[in-house]
């Protein structure tokens, strides 16, 4: 079959893995190939074990598989057969030299720039899919247009704004598609290249386009305000602890004002995953190497927020459990940063982990999706961490519960069955503020919600 369009994908993780697999199944006219130099992810692509867990992910992958949808790690092959080459590695933060532990470690991206130009025969279109630093197309651009093969790339920008753990459902039914170009006529075609794909299920209304910058910088920010109103609602949790406030209570009350509205209101252990700590961190640094300090210290004081949130919730457990947890089997109910993925990624299980072990504790970790991450994660920590994916085997002789992440699944678990196998004083410490607190106290656990009244037997 000779298809109308040859689109390739760099990088098959998160984001390109699951947004090809959509593209495709939506254009069955266009041949799509993601390409990886982990050739461990792309065979597991290849089979129904996917290297990620995603709802729904699987059904879309075998609609396409085999008929336009590939998945190699053949990369020079796909730049040459390719029109258009969506750019989704990696760009997590430095962690070496100058701007570590701020500024984008952009060698993947670099890597690819310079592959593209070896293996190109022909113009194409470049899109941004990673989450980069303002003004990197530019750079981009001066990398592609040094090739002696008098060849056009045309860069655009498109970020990507799914959330794991709902990727399939954000991409088909995303609330906007973003495409920044140059203000050029051969940038302007680009970028209606690219809505053309977008439009075979996106509403037309939905595809905003604008120029270059403000695309990159608007994917930032969008982390970042997303960021912002966990560290908001997390900062009153610590307030209504100390004063009698509900923080649910709160939530309701003033997410029920339209201009607030109620999404991202819950108060938690505090966010996770590989983008926003990494995206606030990168626009600190951006800011600041534009002199622009206020704007810096404003955003990293809402990654501090979440840091102290994190800090309380270990400083809760040891205090409430008599000063010490020496000896005493707790289990993390939960160790994804997120309900319905397996990526542990910044996950604040890790600190959590790391520092009850620091404290001697007996560690259990359970997870439906993320125990593998877990394990890696976790692998150099001295201590004892057992890994049980029943939540009702891991509580057995335990003294504590800690739930790290929102599993649906948590909910429903018969709590009677695990107090009855738990040492007493059992305690439950709720990051997620999902379980019915008043029943787990009436059933006879000592209860620490975030951000409201703890409920314990103790006189
Ligand atoms: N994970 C998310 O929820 C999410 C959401 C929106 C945007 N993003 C952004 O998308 C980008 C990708 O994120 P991800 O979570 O998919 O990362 P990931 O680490 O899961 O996947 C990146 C892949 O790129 C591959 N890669 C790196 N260099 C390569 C090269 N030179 N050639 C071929 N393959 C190469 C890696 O092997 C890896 O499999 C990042 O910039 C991230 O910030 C992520």
């Amino acid at each position: 079959m000779t298809f109308k369009k040859n689109i390739l994908c760099i990088g098959a993780g998160y984001v390109g893995g699951p947004t090809m697999a959509v593209i495709a199944a939506k254009c069955p006219d266009c041949k799509v190939t993601v390409v990886d130099v982990n050739a461990e992810r792309i065979q597991g692509w290849n089979t129904d074990r996917l290297p990620i867990f995603e709802p729904g992910l699987l059904e879309v992958v075998q609609e396409a598989r085999g008929r336009n949808l590939f998945f190699s790690t053949d990369i020079a092959a796909g730049i040459r057969a390719a029109d258009i080459i969506f750019v989704s590695v990696n760009t997590p933060t430095k962690t070496f030299g100058h701007g570590a532990g701020m500024a984008s470690d952009l060698q993947y991206w670099e890597k690819t720039a310079h592959e593209i130009v070896a293996h190109a025969g022909n113009s194409k279109i470049i899109v941004e899919k990673s989450t980069l630093p303002v003004r990197t197309a530019e750079a981009m651009e001066q990398i592609l247009q040094e090739n002696a093969k008098g060849i056009h790339f045309e860069v655009v920008s498109n970020p990507e704004f799914l959330s794991e753990g709902s990727a399939v459902r954000d991409l088909l039914e995303p609330d906007r598609v973003l495409i920044g170009s140059r203000q050029t006529e051969s940038g302007a075609r680009a970028a209606q290249a690219i809505a053309d794909i977008y439009t075979r299920w996106v509403d037309a209304g939905k595809i905003i386009t604008t120029n270059l910058w403000s695309a990159e910088l608007s994917k930032l920010v969008a982390n970042a305000f997303l960021a912002q109103r966990v560290s908001s609602i997390n900062s009153m949790s610590a307030l209504c602890e100390k004063t009698g406030a509900d923080v649910g209570e709160i939530s309701y009350a003033v997410g029920s004002d339209r201009r607030i509205g109620p999404r991202f209101l819950n108060a938690s252990i505090g966010f996770g995953g590989s983008c926003f700590k990494k995206d606030i961190l990168n626009l600190v640094y951006i800011s600041r190497s534009y002199g622009l300090d206020q704007v810096a210290d404003y955003w990293q004081a809402v990654i501090r927020m979440n840091e102290y949130q994190q800090e309380r919730f270990v400083q809760t457990i040891i205090r409430e459990m008599f000063q010490t947890v020496v000896g005493k089997r707790i289990v993390l109910l939960g160790f994804a940063f997120k309900a319905n993925t397996g990526d542990t990624r910044e996950s604040p299980g890790i600190y959590v982990a790391s520092k009850l072990l620091e404290e001697q504790a007996v560690l259990v970790v359970s997870d439906p999706q993320a125990l593998e991450n877990a394990r890696r994660d976790l692998a150099g920590l001295a201590g004892s961490v057992e890994f049980e994916p029943d939540p009702y085997r891991a509580a057995a002789g335990a003294q504590g519960l800690a739930v790290i992440t929102e599993w649906e699944e948590y909910k429903s678990l018969d709590f009677g069955k695990i107090f009855a196998s738990m040492h007493k004083p059992a305690f439950v410490f709720d990051g997620r503020n999902i379980l019915d607190h008043r029943k787990l106290f009436q059933i006879g656990f000592n209860v620490f919600p975030l951000g409201k009244p703890k409920l314990t037997h103790f006189k």
